[in-house]
């Protein structure tokens, strides 16, 4: 038989969802869990070890990706991203698209970027793109609202204002847009506290997105983590300082390191990167949370860097051999037995991957 190449491994991996589907497609269920029956190379091992928990992770799924330099950041202090991680860590995000039904960001990655959301590193259907943009201050001139490559979910709040100064999307008086291509439809919430992250899974459910990529920015990644509403989390650091620029990660913090948040996580090698991949799907101790109704804080607008990433109490520290999902249901598989575990004071490193290239910017 001949050995499965990595692009012939990808295309039966994309369609997998369940375990019926991972036998059907040439995986079985040996001591160590899932593996082909076939011969193969030691990139398919990568790429399997890396996207099959995903694939069967089941219809609710929620994970998030940032690329930031050493520093901490995600851009530059002009919001500049292209690119803070190189070509593989690229691939790797194009592929985790793939994978879900819906990939979301906020405005500020909008309005900044001007991103497509589209699948072009490797084979794969595009996903629902949905813009959070409670303000309705995304021009009606980006690329998710012209291009037609997706369809695009535009949310705003009701009380919005209606866009329309600058170039902002407007909306006319039924809620309907105006002027946007056929493939954008507009989710108007009642309110800001619509907007916080677990309703929002819930309302991308109930429209058949249950699977989702949050994929930046720093804001919209930050309020998802704290609100408890990521599964996995994915942190790509880039061998580069910025000094300054737009954070990354950011919430309530501890004032002692023995209170840090030290989730499961194991790593990998893209190129000159390292990929953290961060299983959040653990219990954690302490106070809940407060739900965060209302404005949490200053809106931040294009060129200004004062951030709400979102406050309250300090997210606990992570027990590791849960399994309970964001929202309290026990999630599909074995307690993150994919996930190398990291336990406080016995930092076991699984070198995961090997050395790909040299990264491209
Ligand atoms: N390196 C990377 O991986 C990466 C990825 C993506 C983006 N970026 C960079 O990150 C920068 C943008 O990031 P950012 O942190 O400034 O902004 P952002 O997260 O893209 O957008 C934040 C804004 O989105 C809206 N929003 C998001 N989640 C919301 C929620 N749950 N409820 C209500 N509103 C929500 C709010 O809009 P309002 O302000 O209107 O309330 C919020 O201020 C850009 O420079 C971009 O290049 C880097």
């Amino acid at each position: 038989m001949t050995a499965l190449d990595e692009t012939a491994a990808w295309e039966r991996l994309r369609a997998i969802r369940s375990e019926v589907d991972a036998e059907a497609a040439g995986l079985v269920r040996g001591d160590g869990g899932l593996r082909w029956r076939q011969e193969v190379s030691p990139e398919v091992r990568i790429l399997t070890d890396r996207y099959l928990p995903l694939c069967l992770a089941g219809p609710r799924l929620a994970v998030a990706q940032l690329g930031q330099s050493l520093d901490g950041f995600i851009a530059t202090r002009t919001g500049d991203a292209d690119y803070v991680t190189g070509e593989e860590d690229r691939a790797h995000l194009h592929h985790l698209r793939a994978l879900v039904d819906a990939v979301v960001v906020g405005a500020g990655t909008a309005v900044a970027d001007d991103p497509q959301l589209t699948v072009r590193a490797c084979t794969g259907t595009n996903p629902v793109r949905v813009v959070l943009d409670p303000h309705g201050r995304v021009p009606s001139q980006r690329r998710v609202f012209i291009d037609g490559s997706a369809p695009t979910l535009w949310v705003v709040a009701a009380d919005s204002g209606r866009g329309g100064e600058n170039g902002s999307v407007g909306v006319d008086g039924s809620g309907r847009h105006r002027g946007l291509g056929a493939h954008v439809d507009v989710l108007t919430l009642p309110d800001r506290a619509a907007f916080e992250p677990r309703s929002l899974l819930d309302a991308l459910a109930r429209r058949g997105l249950g699977r989702v990529l949050i994929e930046g920015g720093g804001v919209t990644v930050s309020r998802f983590l704290h609100q408890r509403a990521l599964d996995r989390l994915y942190v790509t650091v880039a061998p580069v300082l910025l000094g300054d620029g737009v954070p990354g990660l950011r919430f309530a913090g501890t004032s002692v390191m023995r209170d840090a948040l030290r989730p499961p996580m194991r790593r990998a090698h893209l190129g000159e990167d390292t990929l953290f991949e961060i299983d959040l799907r653990t219990s954690q101790p302490g106070e809940p949370l407060p739900h965060e109704h209302g404005e949490t804080g200053q809106a931040r607008r294009e060129g200004e860097h004062s951030v709400d990433h979102g406050d309250g109490q300090p997210l606990g520290r992570a027990q590791a051999g849960g399994a309970e999902g964001p929202c309290g249901d026990a999630l599909p598989g074995a307690p993150a037995a994919d996930v190398q575990r990291q336990h406080h004071g016995e930092q076991r490193q699984h070198h995961q991957g090997q050395q790909l290239g040299q990264r491209s910017t």
